[in-house]
């Protein structure tokens, strides 16, 4: 497929320097996974404010895809920017001393969040996860974990197996969304070995009604705690995650992404008598005490709980996802909208070639429109986004129907 129209001189020029000397670069033609669906998207972006990235080579683009998801309120949010920025001026690095926004942070995670009697900050998503589990197992005294959907890097739950020892692969099963039989065959083949079950509450599909609940009883009844990962569901789908839209409660629960804008940082949150179990293990960073990025949590999540942001995330996302599910119809696309409105996606039927082509298509020429839908992951809608920016979108996916549609 030849390259659409918008070139990327300048990222080109990047990326052949970055080949030599990056090596996570040099391990990969696209930044995206590779698929022929990368076509046509840029790769390094010189600034992002609001709903949009610029490109390095000045191309401007509605972005949906918000840093897989922390930003949630738009890029360079001014509040949350000055909260940062004073924090910064302030000093920010000074372990092992403690920071008072460190109380605030906790104070404010404990009134929100469902279940949270306490909370423990972190710096990234998977090291909240790691330490969730890390806590399971002292709680429990058990080595198993039984998860669902993508829980981080660590090595308890790589996505891929190269360079994991084999225990640590075996010490971690998996069970089937929505499939409450697969969780009970889970415990029933590892009695009293499971400490944990460690599941995002959604992907694509809303949890079928109860799962959550039917999980959790099934995990306590067998000894094991339930631990729901809240890292794209947190301070998005609700205030209080998909805790509080689900009514559900973790034992534990952990969280980054969207609790602050897009500023690295994470906590895990729930029962103390389990969080207790930090005074037994070791689990600490250099950075884990660094106050800038407290404040950005502390603006965002005040923010959230002071404006309709959420809903209108809610209300936008449902625009998109209605108008999607209306064009992919009238065009007779092989395609479904998935995915709750804060967080929708298109799946293509990619079953033959044709619907390879198809794919990789739409996705060229929606980027080529100025609209940065991610081909292979789900997409996020921030309280920066407009109704016209979902309108522009909507038309991008229209032209790029048109032109599947047309040969
Ligand atoms: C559900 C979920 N859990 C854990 C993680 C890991 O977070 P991080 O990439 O910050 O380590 C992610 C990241 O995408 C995630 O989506």
């Amino acid at each position: 497929m030849s390259r659409p129209e918008v070139m990327f001189p300048s990222s080109e020029k990047w990326s052949r320097r970055a080949r030599t000397v990056d090596a996570w670069a040099a391990t990969r033609d696209q930044i995206l996974e590779v698929d022929a669906a990368n076509l046509g998207y840029p790769v390094y972006f010189e600034r992002a404010s609001g709903a949009h990235v610029w490109d390095v080579d000045g191309n401007r683009f509605i972005d949906f895809n918000l840093g897989y998801g922390p930003v949630v309120l738009g890029h360079a949010e001014p509040r949350v920017l000055d909260a940062v920025v004073r924090q910064m001026a302030q000093g920010t690095c000074a372990s092992p001393l403690w920071h008072p926004r460190q109380v605030e942070l906790a104070e404010l995670m404990t009134e929100v969040i469902p279940g949270a009697e306490q909370a423990y900050l972190l710096r990234t998503g998977s090291d909240a996860t790691t330490a969730a589990v890390r806590l399971a197992r002292i709680h429990t005294g058990r080595d198993k974990v039984l998860r669902w959907g993508y829980n981080g890097w660590h090595d308890w739950c790589a996505p891929r197996p190269e360079g994991v020892p084999d225990p640590t692969l075996s010490n971690t099963l998996k069970f089937t969304y929505n499939d409450i039989e697969s969780v009970r065959s889970a415990f029933a083949a590892h009695p009293d070995e499971i400490a944990c079950v460690i599941m995002m509450s959604y992907e694509y599909d809303a949890p079928a009604p109860g799962f959550l609940n039917q999980v959790k009883e099934i995990a306590n009844a067998h000894g094991a705690l339930f631990i729901l990962d809240e890292m794209r569901s947190g301070f998005r789908i609700a205030l209080g995650g998909a805790q509080e839209h689900f009514g559900v409660v973790g034992d534990l629960s952990t969280f980054s992404k969207a609790m602050a804008n897009g500023y690295p940082i994470s906590a895990v949150v729930g029962r103390a008598d389990v969080l207790a179990h930090l005074g037994r293990t070791h689990m600490s960073s250099t950075f884990y005490g660094n106050p800038a990025e407290m404040a950005a949590a502390i603006t965002t999540i005040g923010i959230l709980r002071e404006t309709d942001a959420l809903a209108r995330i809610r209300r936008l996302g449902e625009t998109f996802v209605d108008g999607l599910t209306e064009l992919v119809r009238a065009y007779e696309i092989p395609a479904e909208v998935v995915g709750l409105p804060v967080s929708p996606f298109l799946i293509f039927d990619e079953s033959d070639t044709a619907g390879c082509d198809r794919k990789v298509r739409f996705f060229t020429e929606v980027v080529r429109r100025g609209v940065l839908l991610h081909p292979n992951h789900q997409w996020f809608l921030s309280a920066a986004h407009t109704e016209e920016d979902v309108q522009i979108s909507l038309d991008a996916c229209r032209s790029a129907f048109d032109l599947i549609s047309n040969g």
